[in-house]
């Protein structure tokens, strides 16, 4: 049986609220039409308890990886905040097909995303430095970004200005992951009226995507 993590980032804690987890609804019942068995994860990053990288977190660090430390030696915080990200990122590691729901916001995604991504950067984890450069060790498996805008980001001036998708994707990509293209929604903040079709079109596209991960 495989698995499927469905990542919101998002405050919102009701779909009816969220017009990005509106279309990862689709995309979870397409998946679920070719894939039944499939066990989903729903991960809603605001209910999590993410570990931020702080003091602690750079100290446990420095003494593992230059100072000869054992984890024994570490302080009380230190340790914890330190099993807390591993424990993250191997219960991340252990899934099949990866399905990120976020909006943009001020032209990234929410905080919150980086903060849980950066528990999700470890040395031979989830990547490797090697002679030819860092390599990731995420391979096999399958993701994909639903985004939803405001505003236009895929023609005209604001192209360069869009940060959040390009980070996540990078990210993923840093990380080996087999990547989807993006489904994404966007103006229907600057322009209302068209609101019901492009969310139309972006739920057609997340369904098709849906299919295409799941075969
Ligand atoms: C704090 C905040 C910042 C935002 N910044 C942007 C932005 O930089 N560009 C944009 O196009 N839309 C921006 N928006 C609009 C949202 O991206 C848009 O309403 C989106 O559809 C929200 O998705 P949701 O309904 O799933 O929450 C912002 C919204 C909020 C709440």
């Amino acid at each position: 049986m495989s698995k499927l993590l469905y990542i919101t980032v998002n405050p919102k804690n009701n779909v009816k609220l969220s017009k990005g987890m509106q279309i990862g609804e689709v995309f979870l019942e397409a998946f679920k039409q070719v894939q039944p068995d499939v066990e989903i994860e729903h991960m809603h990053l605001y209910d999590m308890e993410i570990p931020e990288i702080d003091m602690d977190l750079l100290y446990a660090r420095a003494k593992l990886s230059f100072m000869g430390y054992t984890k024994e030696q570490l302080s009380e915080a230190e340790r914890t905040k330190l099993e807390k990200m591993h424990a993250l990122a191997d219960h991340f590691i252990a899934a099949d097909y990866y399905v990120f729901v976020t909006p943009i916001w001020n032209l990234g995604a929410p905080a919150i995303l980086k903060s849980f991504m950066d528990c999700m950067f470890i040395a031979e984890k989830t990547f490797t430095n090697t002679k030819e450069g860092p390599r990731g060790l995420m391979t096999g498996r399958k993701a994909i970004h639903i985004q939803t805008r405001g505003g236009i980001y895929s023609t005209g001036p604001m192209v360069e200005f869009e940060m959040g998708d390009r980070y996540l994707r990078k990210a993923l990509e840093f990380l080996g992951f087999e990547l989807m293209d993006t489904v994404v929604a966007e103006g229907m903040d600057h322009f209302p009226k068209e609101a019901p079709e492009i969310m139309a079109k972006a739920k057609e596209a997340a369904a098709t995507a849906a299919r295409e991960m799941a075969k």
